[in-house]
């Protein structure tokens, strides 16, 4: 069944003035006195499997339910509409869930908020401090340079460390390789963390980061970054934001722990995880893939991020892994205003949950949802709504390490699809579950057979 609410699929969605439903009136499933309905969350596979009971109480609610689990009460909608409607009445400061033990510990010691937690004004400064260096084209097509040094290592890493084509834990080495970039391009520190043998100062940041966080070591790689940038007088990431004069040192570490955070839940290497499953699971689209790189990379020569602007294939490759097996399945909004959507009228206050996943997985915006399928959003009558495909999230908000995500995945797509074969070594199912980003159940079955 479909819900009552958002029947409308056109750019007005949520204009209508004839908001006939409130809160109230939403369907969603059976709530308990104080468990809500996390007794049958718990049934159906418990909070590891809960973005599979989502999917299925959209299938059965609709674009739009509302879930009381405990006493946390959301609105969940999952059509591209509905997004498109939220996108266009977002406001200048928009909010995600607030993560209060997270404030908790920073206030506790004095520290500033990051990014992800920052709210309101100082939300704005600090994102607008960042967002050139990450979110413009050309800025970040800059640090192809640096994601290609990075991707060389993993590839010798690979060539090392398989045995018979497979790799002992492929989603550690590509942590590895996700914190090794990202450590490089905003501290302009390698740590070495693909080499056979880690350094005790790799170990011990990385030990820094997991403990969430003594920011004394960041700030530590912070001060020298800047201190030998004053001397070189030459421009990197950290000292190019830093003295535009908007931030403070304190501000600055932050937001890179929640860089830091992002890799204790490495969304790139998770996403760098799904797609090298997928391309496995579909040898013609890996061979197309292929034909693709070695059409537009003259042999010999490192992928740049030029090349990537004229790989369509790629991007769609990439595109496809993320509709079918996404690492971050949903987001939230803390309306800061009444707020109409489709046909409701929801208060100030409510929290709703953005579920891209579900949005991904409905037959009614994707032919054959489970297929992976990355020619479909090339298609000259592609009818793919924009608003269907939100894995980084919507509007100001959106994930601000997206571009910077998708080259260093792209770029190391190339450079092992150039030296490796992906092959499946079994074709039993692998299932998704939710551990902050969602993990394959198992270790992926797939081995890189040298070409
Ligand atoms: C926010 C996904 C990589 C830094 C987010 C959000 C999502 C997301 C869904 C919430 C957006 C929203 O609420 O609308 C991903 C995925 C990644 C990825 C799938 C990899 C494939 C990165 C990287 C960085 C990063 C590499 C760091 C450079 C952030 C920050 C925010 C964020 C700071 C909060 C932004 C704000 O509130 O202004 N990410 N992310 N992410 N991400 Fe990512």
């Amino acid at each position: 069944p479909t819900s009552s609410v958002c029947l409308l699929d056109s750019k007005d969605a949520g204009a209508s003035t004839d908001c006939a439903h409130t809160l109230d009136s939403i369907p969603g499933p059976s709530s308990w006195p104080l468990f809500g309905s996390l007794i049958e969350l718990i049934r159906r596979g418990g909070l590891r499997r809960q973005h599979e009971t989502l999917i299925h109480y959209h299938k059965k609610f609709g674009k739009m339910f509302r879930l009381k689990l405990g006493s946390f009460e959301s609105v969940q909608i999952g059509s591209p509409c509905l997004l498109e409607a939220l996108y266009r009445k977002e406001g200048n400061y928009p909010e995600r869930l607030e993560i209060k033990p997270w404030k908790a510990y920073r206030d506790m010691r004095d520290e500033a908020y990051g990014l992800l937690i920052l709210e309101g004004r100082d939300w704005q400064r600090v994102r607008s401090a960042f967002q050139q260096k990450l979110m413009k084209p050309t800025e970040v097509m800059k640090l192809d340079g640096k994601i290609n040094e990075v991707a060389a290592d993993l590839i010798k890493r690979i060539d090392r460390a398989q045995v018979e084509g497979r790799m002992d834990d492929l989603y550690f080495e590509l942590n590895k390789w996700s914190f090794e970039t990202i450590c490089y391009v905003i501290y302009d520190k390698r740590f070495g963390l693909l080499q056979d043998t880690v350094s005790r100062e790799a170990m011990d940041f990385i030990t820094a980061v997991k403990t969430v966080i003594s920011s004394a070591t960041t700030k530590h790689y912070i001060d020298k970054n800047l201190e030998r940038d004053s001397k070189e007088e030459a421009g990197n990431f950290l000292s190019d934001i830093y003295h535009q004069g908007n931030l403070s040192k304190k501000e600055l570490e932050p937001v890179l722990s929640s860089h830091a955070s992002k890799l204790l839940k490495p969304s790139t290497a998770n996403s760098m995880l799904w797609v090298i499953f997928n391309l496995s699971r579909n040898p013609s689209a890996q061979s197309k893939l292929l034909r693709e790189i070695q059409s537009v990379v003259p042999t010999g020569q490192s992928p740049r991020a030029e090349h990537i602007r004229n790989m369509p294939y790629l991007r769609a490759c990439l595109k496809e892994s993320m509709r079918v097996s996404p690492s971050v399945p949903f987001t939230s909004r803390t309306l800061d205003k009444d707020t109409v959507l489709g046909d409701c009228t929801l208060p100030k206050g409510t929290v709703l949950m953005l579920n891209s996943q579900a949005i991904g997985a409905n037959e009614e915006y994707f032919d054959n949802v489970k297929q992976f399928r990355p020619e479909r959003w090339l298609e000259e009558k592609s009818s793919i709504n924009p608003f269907a495909h939100a894995p980084f999230g919507i509007g100001k908000r959106m994930c601000i390490g997206r571009r910077l995500a998708e080259l260093q995945i792209q770029l190391g797509l190339c450079w092992i699809l150039r030296d490796y074969e992906i092959v499946a070594t079994d074709l039993e199912p692998v299932d998704s579950l939710h551990s902050g980003t969602l993990v394959p159940s198992r270790e992926l079955p797939v081995a890189f057979v040298p070409r």
